[in-house]
């Protein structure tokens, strides 16, 4: 039997409500993302890998990953990069954003993070591996934790020897997603290594990979003995199986909830990133969000053409029109924006 679900659970000092983390994704976990996910039922939600350089040479895009809302603690925003100096300035500023935890990303499969000598090559140099977490955990005062892969290359079991290094080097948690950086997303995440890793640090561990069901989530937690459990990919377009993950007989979504919260996503990534960023963005939401049965494939592709947010939104309240009664009841739930995301950390340092 693991913990349940429901329980609450510490890193460091921080406590976490639930054991359901949201991943970190790139092009993905935006503030509205990380927000929707807090408000199904993630105990921590986890901005974007962050590039440790881009924070370094204060790149306006860069800082903007920095913008934290007041409901969205606790918060993980996760840095990437190779030289302990560097890393350890841009955990100072990621600290002084106000995020909860400090998340190190030694788990990039992608090209161009690792020919940097970032991400998941890290596994392959445990020396500056362990210098990196040791400076970043002697920098700042919230904990730090890292998220990697079993290794580079498939069947690796680097994990488990670099793992306990980086705790004594001072992580106060450790996300493993058992897949080698070779697997990329292919094959299956192999969960025993998890249970290794668990067995072998005191800190608690978060297992990552193929979580999307309630059962399943239960039997890694019971298996492995980790502390939570990450949802990644089932997440995207789909808040509702974070509630599902919590309450097995949660009712699916009607089609006026879907679009209600697909509005609401609209507006709030229009906000964050301006209205042209924002169409482009949110494209790959659209079939995240309608697939899955719930609306007619075609309308999908109708979406993907519309040139403006608004146009998109009209349409969806054409195509589900109970949607506008429950973004109402969405809005009037939710707490008011302005007080909600006073702090705009671009401006601690002069903005772009
Ligand atoms: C589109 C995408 C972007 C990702 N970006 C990151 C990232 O920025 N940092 C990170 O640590 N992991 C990243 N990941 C890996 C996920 O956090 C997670 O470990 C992985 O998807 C396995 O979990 P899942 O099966 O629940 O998706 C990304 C995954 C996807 C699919």
């Amino acid at each position: 039997m693991g913990a349940d679900l429901a329980s609450p659970w510490w890193i460091g000092q921080v406590a976490i409500p639930t054991r359901l983390v949201l991943a970190p994704m790139a092009g993905v976990s935006v503030q509205a993302f990380r927000r929707q996910g807090r408000r199904f039922g993630a105990g921590l939600v986890c901005s974007e890998m962050v590039s440790c350089a881009g924070l370094q040479h204060r790149n306006e895009r860069t800082l903007g990953y920095l913008r934290i809302a007041s409901d969205e603690h606790p918060l993980a925003v996760q840095i990437f990069g190779s030289e302990p100096a560097v890393m350890a300035e841009a955990a100072s500023m990621v600290e002084a954003a106000g995020a909860d935890v400090v998340d190190i990303n030694f788990g990039c499969p992608v090209r161009k993070v690792t020919k940097t000598g970032a991400g998941a090559t890290l596994l392959d140099e445990p020396d500056r591996a362990a210098r990196i977490v040791e400076a970043v955990a002697g920098t700042v005062a919230v904990p730090v934790s890292v998220k990697m892969r079993r290794g580079l290359e498939d069947g690796s079991r680097a994990c488990l020897d670099v793992g306990p290094r980086l705790v004594e080097a001072g992580a106060a948690a450790l996300t493993l997603h058992p897949r080698s950086a070779r697997q990329m997303y292919t094959g299956f995440a192999d969960h025993s290594l998890t249970a290794e890793l668990v067995e072998r640090v005191k800190v608690p561990v978060i297992a990552s990979g193929d979580v999307t069901s309630h059962g399943q989530a239960r039997a890694i937690l019971g298996t492995t003995g980790c502390a939570a459990v990450m949802v990644g990919r089932a997440a995207q377009g789909n808040p509702w199986v974070l509630r599902e993950l919590l309450e097995p007989d949660a009712p699916q979504p009607t089609r006026g909830e879907v679009a209600a919260e697909l509005i609401l996503f609209v507006r709030e990534t229009v906000r964050e990133l301006g209205e042209r960023r924002a169409a482009s963005f949110l494209k790959k939401f659209y079939g995240w969000y309608l697939g899955r049965g719930r609306f007619p494939r075609a309308f999908k592709q109708e979406l993907v053409v519309c040139e403006t947010t608004a146009e998109i939104e009209q349409r969806l309240l054409v195509a589900a029109p109970d949607a506008a009664d429950v973004l109402e009841r969405l809005e009037e739930e939710l707490p008011q924006t302005e007080d909600v995301l006073l702090d705009l950390p671009i401006s601690i340092y002069g903005g772009g």
